[in-house]
């Protein structure tokens, strides 16, 4: 049996975010330039789609370009740019024909015009679309989200429209760029960096968190089917004993 049929249908995460690391060690491996490295990473993009329509996924969250990316050398930083216009450009037929919406979580009005103008048709023309929706962390950072939820409901607290004492997670929850999607039930990160990088810090209270030596341009669907499968081995206690589960 191959990992698609050993897994349980009956037990498919609603929610994958995946980390996409590694790159520009992927690159430097093939004595290339780090810019390579994320235009065949797009490939794998594509292999983690297809994985997710297979296996019935309905959120896939990519971590595309943190606030902390901005620091990267400006020649590498454009070039990321470029190739985000030029694939969401050139994916859109195919995302639509798999009838895939798009998100995008993050600031973008400090994206540069050419890449907001584009994310902004692309959702406009996937919009119809619920079998899948694809979201992009771009110019995302968990604690930037995290300020403004805080700032927006410190204002609705000076306003009178709120009470302090009223705060719920669910309140917290609906001020996040990921108000209206299901917490991820899994995270993956690819190149065997052990760690979050300002990723969804709320949300992930009670992720599952997968963690592959596999750097992202050489990442398969069978890839993903293999982090499906080890979180489907998993008991997923939420603070309860095992026995209390079964
Ligand atoms: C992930 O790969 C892509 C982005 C962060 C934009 P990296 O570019 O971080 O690759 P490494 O970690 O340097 O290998
Ligand atoms: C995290 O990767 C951000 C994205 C994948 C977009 P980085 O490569 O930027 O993370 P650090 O700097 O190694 O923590
Ligand atoms: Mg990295």
């Amino acid at each position: 049996m191959n990992t698609l049929e050993k897994i349980d249908k009956n037990n498919i995460p609603e929610h994958v975010a995946i980390i996409m690391d590694g790159n520009g060690r992927w690159a430097k491996k093939q004595g290339q330039e780090r810019l390579y490295g994320h235009s065949i990473g797009v490939e794998a993009v594509r292999e983690s789609i297809n994985a997710c329509l297979t296996l019935g996924i309905k959120y896939l969250t990519l971590y595309t370009f943190s606030t902390e990316n901005w620091n990267r050398p400006k020649e590498e930083v454009d070039g990321i740019m470029n190739l985000l216009v030029q694939t969401i450009s050139n994916e859109l037929e195919l995302l639509n024909n798999h009838q895939t919406g798009l998100i995008v979580i993050g600031d973008e009005d400090g994206l540069p015009d050419s890449c907001r103008d584009e994310l902004r048709d692309a959702k406009e023309f996937l919009a119809k679309n619920n079998k899948l929706y694809l979201v992009l962390a771009l110019n995302y950072s968990s604690r930037w989200e995290i300020k403004n939820a805080i700032k927006n409901i410190s204002n609705k607290v000076k306003t009178g429209e709120l009470k302090t004492e009223d705060i719920t997670d669910e309140i917290i929850s609906n001020q996040l760029c990921t108000a209206l999607i299901p917490d991820p039930e899994l995270i993956i990160r690819t190149s065997g960096e052990h760690r979050i990088s300002n990723f969804l810090l709320w949300q992930l209270a009670y992720s599952e968190l997968y963690f592959t030596e596999v750097l992202w341009p050489d990442f398969k669907e069978e890839d993903l089917y293999l982090a499906v499968k080890n979180y489907q081995s998993r008991e997923r206690r939420f603070g309860q004993t095992s026995e209390q589960i079964i």
